[in-house]
């Protein structure tokens, strides 16, 4: 049988940070009002000439390097983003060109927060049905592009930032299951509001930015994380005791804790970066699953959990080992 196994993960932050602290002096809000209903303490920033295939290209490299392979292995580009650098083209084939490569196939998805699970489900089926053997996943988000800065409601909880893995042929898993969903029904609880085929308005500027119903977000995101999580598990005939790590998407901290508390991991096995981070949207799991592989805390051969929930509303899981 032919299954994926992740290769090599890659990260990159811009070098900019703004804290908590730094907001307070541009917007009517407090390092204890972020801090106590997110968890978020701080935020990296991109430059004004850095483009999402900046931060996606340096996340790339890293994983390549780790995964010991030159870029001219690569069969495959995905790149999950809300923020690609153009209309078109795709900013994977931006990335593909900066890696020096050409022929590979080379594609963007938009499925918001939850894009780099619906990446890992697209690779891997892509490997399993023999399309390739190497293929680079990326979440890559610049969504200071799309906040509103003078919106205290949304400014404080969005950041920048690109994440990555190689997904490897291997004759064992790896991928042990995917799981992809969607409703569309909750479009007016988390969009953009404006787009290229609707038209762009000027005189609703504010438009143009990240609106959402930040309650509704809340509930749906608890109860949806809850059910991906036991389908999953389920799927598998795991019990969620096996775990040994939870990589959930990082939008809010109480988020986070009310799922792990449902799959009744300890907090100290549940890999958490919205405080340093934000929600990175697609970014937000490679880059928390990154940091924790380089810190040593995750290990080949451990059992993992990835969730998402984001707009749409998407979601989807990952169950792998690593
Ligand atoms: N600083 C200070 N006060 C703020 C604020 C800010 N940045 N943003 C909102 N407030 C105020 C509100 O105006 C409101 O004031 P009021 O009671 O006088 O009207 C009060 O804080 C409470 O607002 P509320 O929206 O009820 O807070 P909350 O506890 O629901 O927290 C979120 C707001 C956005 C942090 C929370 O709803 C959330 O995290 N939702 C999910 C968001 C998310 O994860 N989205 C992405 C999914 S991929």
């Amino acid at each position: 049988m032919t299954y994926s196994r992740i290769a090599g993960t890659g990260s990159y932050l811009p070098e900019k940070v703004v804290t908590n602290s730094d907001l307070e002096k541009v917007m009517d809000t407090s390092d204890e009002w972020i801090q106590e209903r997110t968890g978020i303490k701080r935020r990296h920033i991109a430059a004004d000439d850095q483009a999402t295939s900046d931060l996606a290209l340096a996340a790339a490299n890293e994983a390549l390097d780790m995964a010991g392979l030159a870029a001219e292995d690569i069969d495959l580009i995905i790149i999950a983003t809300t923020t690609p650098d153009k209309v078109f083209p795709g900013t994977a084939c931006i990335v593909q060109r900066r890696l020096g490569i050409r022929g590979c196939g080379a594609f963007d998805i938009q499925a918001a927060c939850s894009g780099f699970v619906y990446g890992l489900d697209l690779a891997d089926r892509h490997i399993r049905t023999g399309g390739g053997k190497n293929v680079l996943v990326i979440g890559a988000e610049t969504l200071s592009r799309l906040t509103n800065w003078e919106d205290r409601t949304t400014a404080v909880l969005f950041g920048d930032g690109a994440g990555a893995v190689v997904l490897q042929e291997t004759d064992e898993p790896g991928i042990i299951s995917t799981h992809i969903h969607a409703d569309g029904q909750y479009e007016d609880l988390l969009q953009v509001p404006q787009g290229v085929s609707q038209g762009y308005d000027i005189t609703r500027a504010g438009e143009a930015f990240i609106q959402m119903n930040g309650n509704a977000v809340f509930r749906r995101a608890v109860a949806t994380l809850d059910s991906i999580a036991r389908e999953t598990l389920d799927k598998n005939n795991i019990d969620k005791h096996d775990l040994d790590w939870f990589v959930p998407h990082q939008a809010n901290m109480r988020i986070i804790t009310a799922a792990a508390k449902k799959l009744d991991m300890p907090m100290e096995r549940v890999i958490v970066t919205v405080d340093e981070h934000a929600n990175t949207s697609a970014a937000s799991i490679p880059l928390a699953f990154d940091v924790a592989v380089r810190d040593g805390r995750i290990k080949r051969g451990e059992l993992l959990l990835f969730e998402a929930f984001g707009a749409g509303f998407t979601w989807g899981s990952t169950l792998l080992r690593f």
